[in-house]
Parts: C-alpha cells; sequence; structure tokens
C-alpha cells in the first residue's frame, strides 16, 4: 500500500519571521503533506537584519536526533525530503546518509523511491554564503542524488561550472547538472536578456516524461535539448527586496509536483511562481499601508541607535499567514507567462 505523504523538512528556522522552515513547513501543510523538521540552525531572527542571535545543530546533533526516529522506526515513513540552508560539510555529508537510509528502507520494503528536493544554497549575485568546502560535496555526493535541484542563478553555475549569460547558457548549465546525475533542474531565479525589462526568469530543464502531461500548455515557450525538455517561466520583478521567497518556491514546488501528479512539472512550476508573485505582492501591500510604514520606521531607528556601521532596515517578512489562500490556490497573475 502507497504511503501517506510525509516530509522530512532540513532547513534553518528563525523565532521572528519567515525564512526557511518557517515557511516550508506552512506551505507544505496548507498543502495537505505532513512535514516533520529539522532545523539546522535556530535563529532569532533571518540574517538579513545584521543582528541575529542563536544556535547552529552540529553533526552530532542530527545523529541524535535521527537516531531516536530510526528507534521508533519513524525512518522508513518519509516519503519526501526537503532540504535549504545547510552551514557546514560535516552537516551536509549527514544529511546524504540519512537521506541514504531512509532511501534503504524503501528498497527493502518493495516501496518507491523517496524523491529529495534539495535546494543547495550557497549563495546568491555573485556572494558565496556558505563555506567554500559545500560547493565540492554537493558537486560530488548531492547533486547525483537529488530528484530535484532548486539552484539559483549563482548556484547553478557554481555546481556545473558553466557561466550563464543567456537562455541557452542556463540551459546548458542545467544539461551538465542531468550529466552530473540529476534529473529535474529548476533555476528558480534569473538575470537573463531574454527576460525583458523588468523580468526575470524560472528556467527548468527536466526529462520529457516529466511534461507529457502537460504538452499543450505553452504555445511555443518549450524548447527541446536533446534528452531534455526545457522551458521558462516569465516572472515580473516586483521593487523592493524579498526574504524567504526562495525557499517557499522549493516547497511549493514540492507540494504542488505532488498535486499536479507526473508529468506536469511545467505547471506545477507555473502555479508555485503565480503563488509567489501573488505572496510578494500582498507583502508590498503591506509594506506601503500605514502600519507597515510605521513597522519599518521602527525597524529603521532600531539599525540606526544600533550603531553599527551600515546598519539598515531588513527587507518586510512575508506575509504567508495572510496570503495563505494565494498559497493554496495560486491566482491568475498579470505578467506571470510561459517564456
Ligand atoms: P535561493 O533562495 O535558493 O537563493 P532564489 O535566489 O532563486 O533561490 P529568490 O531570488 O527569492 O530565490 O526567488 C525565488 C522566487 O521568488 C522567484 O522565482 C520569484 O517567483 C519570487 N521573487 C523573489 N523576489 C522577487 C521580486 N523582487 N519580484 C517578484 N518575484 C520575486
Ligand atoms: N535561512 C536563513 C537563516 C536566512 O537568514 C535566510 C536569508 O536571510 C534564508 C534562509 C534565505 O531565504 P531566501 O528564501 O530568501 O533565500
Ligand atoms: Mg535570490
Ligand atoms: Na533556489
Ligand atoms: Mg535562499
Amino acid at each position: 500500500t502507497a504511503l501517506e505523504p510525509l516530509c522530512l523538512s532540513i532547513q534553518s528556522h528563525v523565532v521572528h519571521g519567515y525564512v526557511g522552515n518557517r515557511c516550508a513547513v506552512l506551505a507544505l501543510q496548507l498543502h495537505g503533506i505532513e512535514a516533520d523538521c529539522v532545523n539546522s540552525v535556530q535563529l532569532s531572527n533571518h540574517t538579513g537584519y545584521g543582528h541575529f542571535k542563536g544556535q547552529v545543530l552540529s553533526g552530532e546533533d542530527l545523529d541524535s536526533l535521527t537516531g531516536g526516529l530510526r528507534t521508533n522506526g519513524l525512518l522508513a515513513a518519509y516519503t519526501h525530503v526537503l532540504t535549504g540552508y545547510i552551514g557546514s560539510e560535516s552537516f551536509l555529508r549527514r544529511v546524504v546518509g540519512v537521506v541514504d537510509e531512509i532511501r534503504d528502507c524503501h528498497r527493502a520494503a518493495g516501496r518507491p523511491d523517496v524523491s529529495w528536493v534539495c535546494d543547495p544554497v550557497l549563495g546568491d549575485d555573485g556572494r558565496c554564503y556558505v563555506p567554500e568546502s559545500l560547493v565540492s560535496v554537493y558537486r560530488s555526493e548531492v547533486v547525483r542524488r537529488a530528484t530535484t535541484l532548486t539552484p539559483n542563478q549563482f548556484e547553478a553555475e557554481l555546481l556545473s561550472g558553466v557561466s550563464i549569460r543567456d537562455l541557452s547558457g542556463a540551459c546548458e548549465a542545467l544539461a551538465a547538472l542531468h550529466d552530473m546525475g540529476c534529473p529535474t533542474v529548476v533555476m528558480t531565479s534569473s538575470d537573463l536578456p531574454e527576460a525583458g525589462e523588468g523580468k526575470m526568469l524560472l528556467v527548468a530543464s527536466c526529462p520529457w516524461e516529466a511534461v507529457e502531461g502537460d504538452s499543450r500548455l505553452w504555445p511555443e515557450g518549450e524548447f527541446g535539448l536533446g534528452d531534455s525538455a526545457c522551458f521558462a517561466v516569465r516572472i515580473p520583478r516586483l521593487e523592493g527586496a524579498f526574504t524567504g521567497t526562495g525557499d517557499l518556491t522549493s516547497s511549493l514546488l514540492l507540494a504542488l509536483g505532488e498535486r499536479q501528479g507526473r508529468g506536469k512539472l511545467a505547471s506545477a512550476c507555473l502555479l508555485a511562481v503565480r503563488a509567489l508573485q501573488a505572496v510578494c505582492r500582498v507583502t508590498a501591500e503591506f509594506a506601503a499601508s500605514p502600519a507597515g510604514q510605521a513597522r519599518a520606521r521602527a525597524a529603521e531607528e532600531v539599525a540606526a541607535s544600533s550603531g553599527a556601521p551600515g546598519a539598515k532596515a531588513p527587507p518586510p517578512e512575508l506575509r504567508l499567514v495572510q496570503a495563505r489562500k494565494h498559497i493554496t490556490d495560486p491566482p491568475q497573475c498579470d505578467g506571470v507567462s510561459w517564456h
């Protein structure tokens, strides 16, 4: 008998705000997927604040938690694994070990393979924010085990070794990641000339079977690259910065992929982008409201009085709870379209 979906989500936790597990767990649960979480770090708030305090879970701490799960026979219950921010090489190697163990349990029981949606969090906009030693572990151990990878443009370049200047470069980088062993890659954001003024692109590449149920969805946007189907979604770039959107995207790709079912990866991507666009709009509307502006002024005063050079107010937290209906039921959004 098929197991109910149950996801093990290994990401950061913040006391205040929405990044990592605080985004992912809510999104998964709103889609009816049970989510268990391991918090790779527990911080007061995300690192965009300038000040943050908290703890980092060590590799031994992870062993202790998975040991408890193992003893209770719970590792065998996971049908999905979702990973995000992981800050050390030893922790990442242990995560790989946990995924292998979960897969072994399923293999022994003759059940279908466990899917691993892996956001290979390394950095953004040309800057690495994890130790560089993680890059080679992702390349040699993680890429070939992941079912779906969700790098941003910078991460796709680092992992593939291909520099991405345009859409064909993007497809080349994603193809290199297939050659390294990952069947489906969704580059969650990019800055490419083909996007057009004020737009960015999500670019995906996958086996043709992963889109066969969506084959009549887009008029001419799909371009094959030999063994892979490659397609892109155009996203209107909203003013301002958002934090937690990458983590929300990977969790929604998992949840919407489940909901759409086999062969419908393209519609899952489109729906995820619609949900993100709606959440970002709700967040921006709140930021522009009197209550949002008062909050921003208070944050600026705190930053200014901290005395730290260059301290500035962080971007507004995502209005996830307020936008929950857009997460469960992504609306049509002006400007979101197939490329
Ligand atoms: P990672 O978190 O792995 O670094 P990422 O850099 O792709 O991934 P984001 O840049 O936050 O993460 O983008 C993820 C998604 O969030 C995009 O596909 C888009 O839908 C949405 N998004 C983020 N910022 C904006 C913005 N300024 N305007 C519109 N949509 C945005
Ligand atoms: N996790 C932590 C602890 C963070 O501080 C941040 C960003 O500041 C994130 C995750 C990433 O969020 P995003 O989804 O925007 O990439
Ligand atoms: Mg980004
Ligand atoms: Na990403
Ligand atoms: Mg991120």
